[in-house]
């Protein structure tokens, strides 16, 4: 039986690097299904577990994209509450990774965590966190038992964002409002890990500011266009040592984030019924590293 990879997103297109990825990671045929509707959902599941027999169902995975972490989560629940429905044998595997926001935050956090050994217990400032990739960091550092704080240009946002944070994950994030360098500088200066999450070319940290704080042991930056977001980290810079300081840059994070994507598709195909989320995305990474 052909491997039959689902993609459902609420995007007008469907992301073509998710598309590709689905390829490099052994599906044999992958499905844009883009501009997904919450209606939809019902009907995807529907055509996915009636199709292929009890034993042939591992061989058709969904595969959830887009741009936004919340959507990702509203659809995944959409498709477990089908499932349940259906009862134990009527389900696929499926994994949820919006705007690559579950895979990047893993490799990102698994790359830092062998870079320090335990977290417990570090104060962890994501600037600029408050976008998808952001918010799955701030997330999974918290639950490795770093203090963490959001930055965001208003403290609104930022505010809001960590009430879902909560809300959904049970762990505390705390807001903070950085928008010029006097904030960044005293956001960062009680860190012991900074990552920095904001969009491509925009450094939000300069070395003057961040030089001045020997505390800051770790410092990781997803972005992976220069300028990049950190001043001094290059986007190759993998666990780099440099004046008794960590640098990972997104290059580095980024590769692995491939080799994380891979793994997940190819997990898929295992075996039905498997649910891929965020913290069984960051298994999958702590594995590979
Ligand atoms: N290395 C990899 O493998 C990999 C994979 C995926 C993504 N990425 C990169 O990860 C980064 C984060 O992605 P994302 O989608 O989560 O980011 P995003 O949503 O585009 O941006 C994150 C936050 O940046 C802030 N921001 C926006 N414009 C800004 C500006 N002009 N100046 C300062 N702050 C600004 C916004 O926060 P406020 O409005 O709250 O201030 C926004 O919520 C991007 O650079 C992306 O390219 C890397």
């Amino acid at each position: 039986m052909k491997k039959i990879l689902i993609y459902i997103s609420p995007e007008r297109y469907s992301s073509i690097f998710d598309l590709i990825l689905g390829y490099d990671g052994g599906a044999d045929v992958v499905v844009p299904y883009s501009d997904t509707s919450d209606e939809e959902i019902m009907d995807v599941v529907y055509s996915c577990v009636f199709t292929r027999g009890s034993s042939g169902r591992k061989n058709t995975a969904i595969f959830i994209g887009g741009p936004d972490v919340n959507k990702g989560e509203e659809f995944m629940n959409a498709i477990l509450a089908v499932f349940k429905e259906l009862g134990p044998d009527y389900r696929v595997s499926v994994a949820a990774d919006p705007h690559g926001a579950h895979t990047t935050s893993s490799s990102c956090v698994v790359k830092i965590k062998d870079s320090v050994g335990s977290l417990k217990g570090l104060n962890a400032t994501i600037l600029a966190g408050t976008g998808p990739v952001g918010q799955s960091i701030s997330i999974l550092l918290a639950k490795e038992g770093c203090k963490v704080r959001i930055t965001s240009r208003k403290i609104e946002k930022a505010r809001k964002v960590c009430g879902i944070i909560k809300n959904k994950y049970d762990v505390d994030v705390k807001p903070f409002e950085a928008r010029d360098d006097k904030s960044i500088e005293k956001a960062v200066s009680d860190a012991d890990i900074v990552v920095s999450t904001g969009p491509e070319k925009i450094m939000l940290l300069p070395k003057k500011i961040w030089s001045r704080y020997p505390r800051i042991k770790v410092f990781a930056d997803v972005n992976a266009v220069p300028p990049y977001g950190i001043e001094g980290v290059e986007g190759s810079d993998d666990r780099k040592k440099t004046d008794g300081r960590i640098i990972i840059g997104g290059l580095s994070i980024g590769s692995l984030k491939i080799k994380v994507h891979h793994r997940v598709v190819e997990k898929l195909f295992e075996e039905k019924g498997q649910v891929l989320d965020l913290e069984k995305i960051y298994g999958i990474a702590e594995s590979i590293k």
